[in-house]
């Protein structure tokens, strides 16, 4: 039985502020994420169990590490989010940062202050980390080559999305543990998703067999090249896969006429209780949000028991404190500069 007192030295350890067990990450030496092609299986890895270990913390009363007191992280989001923003900021302050969200919209951005500028400038007042999203593919790597800080790709044009692959995948391995010949299908609008990328490349890299499925004004044939199989008849391919990543029709990034109308696109490649009903019924259904319902995927089936749709956001959480401590700590390991 515990006494009192072990009770309450269990409380006082369970309370303090720590770092989750250390892990053997030292194979991340990189001071940025702008993507998932540019990583190695082993830095995937590393990312993965780093974030295993930080979701430790949520399940905390105090879910507060003191990983990056001291230092400052800054969300430059320059297209909308919900999800990726308040899951950085709020991964910061977990890991105790200072955290600082600039509103574009009341910056000097409005005054046509470059971002290289608007970057310099804030890292003038010691910046350590600059969360970038940006409708330019290519945006963070040039933030990245233009300040010593350390730079994370939050989304930039339809390039890559590197922390949704990563939570994607985290929430994959945490059902399935090893990747290798486990089939994942991306449906939907491929050619303008950053989401699609970055699973590709990230999946590719753990031994997963891919898909993408949708129609063809979607699907890029050039995709064959990176490995992927292209289908444009989902009911073909209902029962071949153990996870469908369904993606959202990016209206705001296409050109007119790529597919004739929604009721079209839903009849065609809508997941709903009924192709659900034709998968493999431990199917995983993904999507990274905001979800178009009834559009992509029913309202039955987002909210489902297949569903890990909230599961990916909570693990967001997790796996955003990990590439953050781990990009700060490869920066100070490399010897930063003080901000001139
Ligand atoms: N999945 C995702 O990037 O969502 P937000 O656009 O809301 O950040």
């Amino acid at each position: 039985m515990t006494s009192g007192l072990e009770a309450k030295s269990e409380v006082t350890k369970n309370e303090r502020q720590e770092a989750p067990a250390a892990r053997d990450v030292s194979v991340w030496k990189r001071k940025d994420l702008l993507g998932l092609e540019l990583l190695s299986r082993e830095e995937i890895v590393a990312v993965l169990d780093q974030a295993a270990g930080f979701k430790e913390i949520s399940a905390r009363s105090i879910k507060k590490a003191p990983t990056l007191r001291g230092k400052v992280v800054l969300t430059l989001f320059y297209e909308p989010s919900t999800r990726t923003r308040a899951s950085f900021s709020l991964a910061a302050q977990r890991l105790s940062a200072d955290v600082l969200e600039l509103d574009l919209d009341a910056s000097s951005a409005k005054k046509g202050e470059s971002l290289v500028d608007t970057a310099r400038n804030l890292r003038a007042m010691g910046v350590d980390v600059f969360v970038i999203r940006h409708q330019q593919a290519g945006a963070p790597a040039l933030l990245a080559r233009s300040v010593d800080a350390s730079v994370i790709n939050a989304g930039d044009g339809t390039h890559e999305h590197p922390t949704q692959g990563l939570l994607d995948i985290f929430t994959m391995r945490e059902k399935f543990g090893d990747l290798k010949g486990k089939k994942v299908a991306l449906v939907g609008d491929i050619t303008h998703s950053r989401v699609a990328r970055s699973n590709i490349w990230g999946l590719k890299k753990l031994g997963a067999e891919i898909g993408v499925i949708g129609p063809k004004t979607l699907v890029p044939g050039a995709l064959a090249e990176l490995g992927v199989s292209i289908h444009h008849h989902l009911d073909e391919v209902l029962d071949h896969y153990d996870v469908f990543n369904i993606l959202r029709i990016q209206l705001e990034r296409q050109g007119a006429g790529l597919f004739p109308g929604m009721r079209e696109y839903s009849l065609h490649y809508g997941i709903d209780e009924r192709r659900l009903a034709r998968m493999k019924p431990s199917v995983m259904i993904m999507h990274p949000g905001p979800i178009n319902r009834g559009v992509e995927i029913s309202q039955a089936v987002a909210d489902g028991i297949n569903s890990v749709i909230l599961q990916q956001v909570t693990n967001g959480l997790a796996v955003r404190m990990a590439v953050l401590a781990l990009v700060q700590s490869a920066r100070e390991l490399a010897g930063v500069r003080k901000p001139k």
